[in-house]
């Protein structure tokens, strides 16, 4: 017999069935809940809701794991690139050589923008934020592709297989133009040979007389930034990017919104937050215990700690940092902010205060001392996160739109307002 739920409310009783995940996760089924009992469940940030059903990314908070399709993240960063990870968050399986050739293929034909798209930049004023940037051109990205974002959900998956890989290639372009606009330099154009991450670098930092050459180092780096942002289940900006999907919006709309969505501190935004925490801590020649005693009178928020699934520790932090150290010693850096990171994350592992509410450092806490290393610049942070991300949204707005059951997402509420009330006429107030 298949495990039911049992709903008493006064009287009456309700049966609920259980589903369950292939990892063993369990959920009451409630979708037949209002209609039947006339109740909504409450679940402010839902904590406890389960927006759909996914067959992309595991995570288990309490054990600290994250898989892929099936792969373990640890196995993947030591072992695949971002493209090949890419690949396998979107098609589900790792690709053959054939079809990992074709779809590098497809970035790699993809790297350029339309010229009418470098108008674009003039609009925007200097200290416009990349973020706003990014997510303003990623929209536009799809009217140069009128047949790719129709809207039309059977033709926008149809063509679903350009518009990905092309997605992927020009998110990367347009996120280094961003860069070279706001510091007054012309744009350097893609060079097809380079690697994806080298490509990126290459068109952030060369010059028209002098191409720069990432180190493997470097290039390495970055790649597994990349590959560890990849996709990580129903977080703030996947989560957007399902929602706008669901209304039937087009590829490019839905992930334009994932990225006003990630741009918040409390989500990717932290990684530019932790680098502006420990600047400000190691200017203020604190070595970081007065950091955490503001934090626990809740008078500062220890960036890059805490998350609201891992409980015990999040398994790209471990690798990030891992890879952090590794950088910093090969490129023979020695940067004071990650003396003070790893201060505050022995001090925050031994202090009650953290231990009691399980607060443990996520990736953002270390990815900022790594893209710092590298050459990237502070606020393009979090548009290096979105560039990773891209294969996650576009896997779920794939997933929304050819397996979910079609139904827009439409949470209900609990109305807290005025109950109803008579027009007074202007004069008579
Ligand atoms: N520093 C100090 N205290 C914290 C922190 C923190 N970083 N995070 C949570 N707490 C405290 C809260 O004040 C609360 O304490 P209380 O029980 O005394 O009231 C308790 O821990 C529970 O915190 P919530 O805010 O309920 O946790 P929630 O799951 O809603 O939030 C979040 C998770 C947003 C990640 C939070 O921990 C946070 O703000 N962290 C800092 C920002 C950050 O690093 N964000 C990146 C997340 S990972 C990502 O998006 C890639």
């Amino acid at each position: 017999m298949s495990e039911e739920a049992k709903l008493t409310i006064g009287d009456n009783s309700w049966s609920f069935p259980i589903i369950e995940g292939t990892e063993g996760e369990k959920a009451i089924d409630t979708r037949r809940l209002r209609n039947e009992t006339g109740y909504i469940t409450y679940d402010d940030g839902y904590g406890n809701t389960g927006s759909c059903q996914s067959s992309i990314s595991f995570i288990d908070g309490e054990k600290g794991i994250l898989r892929h399709r099936g792969y373990g993240i640890e196995d993947l960063a030591a072992n695949a690139r971002f493209l090949e990870t890419a690949y396998l968050i979107i098609y589900g399986e790792l690709p053959s050589q054939d079809e990992y050739a074709a779809f590098r293929g497809l970035v790699h034909d993809n790297t350029q923008i339309h010229v009418g798209m470098e108008n674009h930049f003039d609009g925007f004023p200097l200290d416009s934020h990349p973020m706003a940037i990014l997510a303003a051109l990623l929209n536009s990205l799809g009217c140069y592709y009128p047949d790719l974002a129709t809207n039309d959900r059977d033709q926008d998956l149809e063509n679903f297989d350009t518009a990905a890989p092309l997605a992927i290639s020009k998110v990367r372009t347009l996120a280094a133009m961003t860069y070279r606009m706001k510091m007054g330099m012309p744009f350097i154009y893609p060079d097809p040979k380079l690697l994806y991450s080298q490509n990126f670098l290459h068109m952030m930092f060369s010059t028209p007389y002098e191409k720069f050459e990432a180190s493997d180092t470097v290039a390495h780096a970055l790649d597994l930034f990349l590959l560890l942002h990849a996709d990580h289940e129903q977080n703030c900006s996947t989560s957007t990017v399902r929602m706008v999907a669901s209304g039937g919006a087009n590829l490019f709309a839905s992930v334009s919104a994932g990225v006003s969505a990630l741009w918040g501190p409390l989500h990717g935004g932290a990684n530019m937050a932790v680098i502006r925490m420990l600047e400000s801590i190691h200017k203020d020649g604190d070595d970081g215990s007065r950091f955490i005693e503001a934090a626990k009178r809740k008078e500062a928020r220890l960036m890059g700690f805490g998350h609201r699934v891992y409980k015990n520790f999040d398994p790209r932090a471990k690798i990030l940092g891992e890879a952090c150290t590794r950088v910093l010693d090969e490129l023979g850096m020695n940067d004071p902010l990650l003396d003070i990171a790893h201060r505050l994350e022995q001090a925050a592992l031994e202090d009650r205060y953290f231990i009691e509410r399980r607060l443990y450092p996520n990736v953002d806490f270390y990815s900022g001392i790594l893209l710092k290393a590298i050459g990237i610049p502070v606020e393009m942070y979090t548009v290096l996160f979105a560039i990773g991300r891209l294969p996650g949204w576009l896997a779920n707005w794939r997933e929304v739109a050819s397996v979910g059951d079609g139904r827009i997402h439409r949470p209900r509420q609990i109305y807290t307002g005025s109950t109803k009330r008579d027009y007074v006429a202007l004069e008579e107030r």
